[in-house]
């Protein structure tokens, strides 16, 4: 079994009177990528804050690599790695002198090198004598997001990391995430963007009012949510009326001449679909499965819509240019 690089049991936090983690439970393998996903204010910030020291819990435990951050704070700190929601970049100074002083706090040998190597891996070699304030939004994360990685931390907390980035930069950002998770690096990422962890996260814990009102794969989740279904798009009503005959249980949309067929998806039910539409000699323009995305699930489990349309609305249409 691989060991817990994070766990948390019965961890509770309020401000003043107002409960935000009102006993939460959770274990991350080492080496995975674990996302909390929770819209604004669902106290993800206040997790991570707690998780990574920086903050005390009312109650409950957390050990970080084995080690519990109310009574072993050092051995914590040495071991992760923490890129918080507001970039902790310095304007004043360059990209590499951000990352050399990272790297002298850190007491990391020889930091020349180690510098020199996270600019060129970021990609910030053009931009690394340039004051900081100079960068774009999308560097700075990265210049950031480096400057957590100096001392290869084996547990690394991104809180946020991708939130106001364009679509291009994010894209950047979930690369590196990537290739920290293929070295075997531990990732805690925290987002408001259900696609970011449909994409990226190995588990998903969706926060909500205090509670974690679902965990599991992005697949087990979407499971969790009945409606896939497959979708078939007809030539005229003639034909949407023959398999509305033929298939029982389908719904019928007339305008759009679609039927949608409840089914589990799987090879068998739809080879036997296509079958029953084939002995009956009914052609379908248009064949294709529907499966719940994690919008659906959030919805579901919230009853609230989970991210910020715009953005994925804009994020999407980037992506089909892309192709
Ligand atoms: N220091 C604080 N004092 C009082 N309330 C706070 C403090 N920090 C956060 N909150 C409140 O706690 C809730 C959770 O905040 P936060 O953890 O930042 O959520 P998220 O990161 O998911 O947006 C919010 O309602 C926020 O206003
Ligand atoms: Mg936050």
């Amino acid at each position: 079994m691989r060991s817990s690089a994070i766990a948390v049991s019965g961890l509770r936090k309020a401000y003043g009177d107002k409960v935000v983690l009102d006993g939460i439970d959770f274990d991350v393998a080492a080496g995975s990528v674990f996302s909390l996903l929770g819209p604004n204010g669902a106290g993800k910030t206040t997790t991570v804050n707690v998780l990574t020291t920086l903050m005390k819990a009312d109650a409950g435990t957390v050990r970080i690599a084995g080690h519990d951050v109310a009574s072993a704070t050092k051995e914590v700190r040495r071991v992760i790695g923490v890129t918080g929601q507001f970039a902790a970049v310095d304007e004043l100074l360059s990209g590499r002198e951000n990352l050399r002083l990272m790297a002298d706090l850190k007491r990391v040998r020889p930091g020349d090198q180690v510098v020199t190597e996270l600019l060129e891996r970021f990609d910030l070699v053009e931009s690394a004598d340039k004051m900081a304030a100079t960068y774009s939004g999308g560097m700075r994360r990265k210049l950031d997001l480096a400057m957590t990685l100096v001392g290869a931390p084996q547990i690394i907390f991104l809180d946020e990391p991708t939130t106001g980035l364009d679509p291009r930069s994010r894209r950047t950002m979930w690369g590196i995430v990537r290739e920290l998770v293929a070295d075997g690096t531990t990732i805690f990422l925290t987002t408001q963007y259900l696609e970011e962890a449909d994409q990226l996260a190995d588990r998903i814990a969706v926060l909500d009012q205090g509670h974690l009102v679902a965990q599991g794969t992005p697949e087990e989740l979407k499971r969790q949510v009945p409606g896939t279904h497959v979708r078939l798009r007809f030539a005229d009503l003639y034909e949407l009326d023959e398999a509305a005959r033929v298939l029982a249980g389908a719904t019928r949309d007339d305008e759009e001449l679609i039927l949608r067929v409840p089914s589990d998806g799987e090879s068998k039910s739809l080879l036997g679909l296509l079958s029953r539409l084939d002995e009956h000699m009914i052609n379908a323009k248009e064949f294709s499965v529907h499966t719940p995305d994690l919008d659906d699930v959030f919805l579901a489990l919230t009853g609230r819509a989970g991210t910020e349309r715009t953005e994925r609305t804009e994020r999407t249409s980037e992506e089909a240019i892309a192709r």
